[in-house]
């Protein structure tokens, strides 16, 4: 009776353990690979401005759309705290707002499409947790036409088994950390997931200059030990010593797991070499 008391007892707190709360998952996914903030969080020198956490204002100058990051805030004026938990889900993996209207590029709508149910709640439940920051946004300039949707709707969107590590390291590299938005070649509808996954040469504006991102696939980071390219990833700093350039989202990515690392660099090694 003592022992077996002793082994439930155990197993509850391992239980407890490795499950997260959905705040606890939100902050980890937010802080980290899905690094919403690289976007909705205005940048200054120094990076992140200090007590404008998804406050807004960053302007996306390319030559198809003048896009300004809204206030994802919880402010009920300029952000988003009149939006139901719904509206937000909808705003996130369908590009939906609750008027109707539909969100563009460079949000990364069509791979959030993929964001688990777990997830996208786990984001909806830390954006709700944010201080609240008044701070009006101009409206985005799209020199292109929007589509009227990025699909049917999303409906229910299961978890990907963790055990399967290759699975579960193609979901952080898609719909979670949509680094193959960035890091596949341009394609005359945005970046091409099919023929030119991985490849790069997609380029960025800002106040850094212009980047370019490289090629992700075997063919790029062949040259690196598993060991180096998750530094490289979690440090932007190279062997050679050279930095990354933004909008690579290093700060983010240096708050991930060992093993939620570990998937990823098992995914990228497995894409075909472009
Ligand atoms: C690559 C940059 C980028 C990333 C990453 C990004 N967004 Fe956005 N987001 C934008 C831009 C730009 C707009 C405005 C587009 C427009 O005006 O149509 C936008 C619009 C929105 C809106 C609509 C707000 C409004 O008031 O109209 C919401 C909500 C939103 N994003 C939430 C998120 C969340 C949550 C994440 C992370 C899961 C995220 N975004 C990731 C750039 C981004
Ligand atoms: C918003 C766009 C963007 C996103 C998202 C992004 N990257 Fe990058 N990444 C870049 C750019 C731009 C560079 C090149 C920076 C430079 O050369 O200064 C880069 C560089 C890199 C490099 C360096 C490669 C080399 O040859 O030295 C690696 C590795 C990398 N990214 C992996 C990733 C991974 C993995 C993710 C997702 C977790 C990711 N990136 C998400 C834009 C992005």
């Amino acid at each position: 009776m003592k022992h077996w008391i002793t082994a439930a007892a155990l197993l509850a707190a391992t239980t407890v353990a490795l499950a997260q709360t959905p705040i606890e998952r939100g902050r980890y996914l937010m802080r980290g690979i899905v690094a919403c903030g690289n976007c909705h969080t205005p940048m200054g020198p120094q990076g992140p401005l200090p007590g404008r956490e998804l406050a807004g204002g960053t302007v996306f100058d390319e030559k198809p759309f003048t896009a300004v990051a809204p206030n994802i805030t919880p402010d009920a004026e300029t952000g988003i705290g009149r939006w139901t938990d719904a509206q937000i889900v909808a705003a996130i993996r369908e590009g939906k707002r609750p008027d109707g209207t539909v969100i563009g590029p460079p949000m990364p709508i069509g791979l959030y499409r993929g964001l688990s149910d777990t997830d996208v709640a786990a984001i909806v439940a830390y954006l709700r947790s944010v201080p609240a920051v008044k701070n009006a946004t101009a409206k985005s300039v799209y020199r292109m036409p929007l589509p009227p949707a990025y699909g049917p709707p999303v409906g229910k969107v299961a978890d990907v088994p963790r055990s399967d590590n290759l699975a579960w390291g193609r979901y952080l590299a898609g719909p979670a950390g949509h680094c193959m938005e960035c890091h596949s070649s341009p394609g005359p509808q945005g970046p091409d997931l099919v023929n030119g996954l991985g490849a790069g040469g997609m380029t960025f504006n800002g106040p850094w200059g212009v980047s370019a991102a490289t090629n992700i696939t075997p063919k790029g980071i062949g040259r690196y030990s598993d060991e180096a390219l998750k530094k490289v990833i979690t440090t932007g700093v190279r062997p050679d010593g050279t930095r990354l350039k933004p909008p690579m989202g290093t700060a983010f990515y240096a708050n991930m797991n060992a093993s939620d690392l570990d998937a990823l660099v098992l995914y990228l090694r497995s894409l075909p070499p472009k």
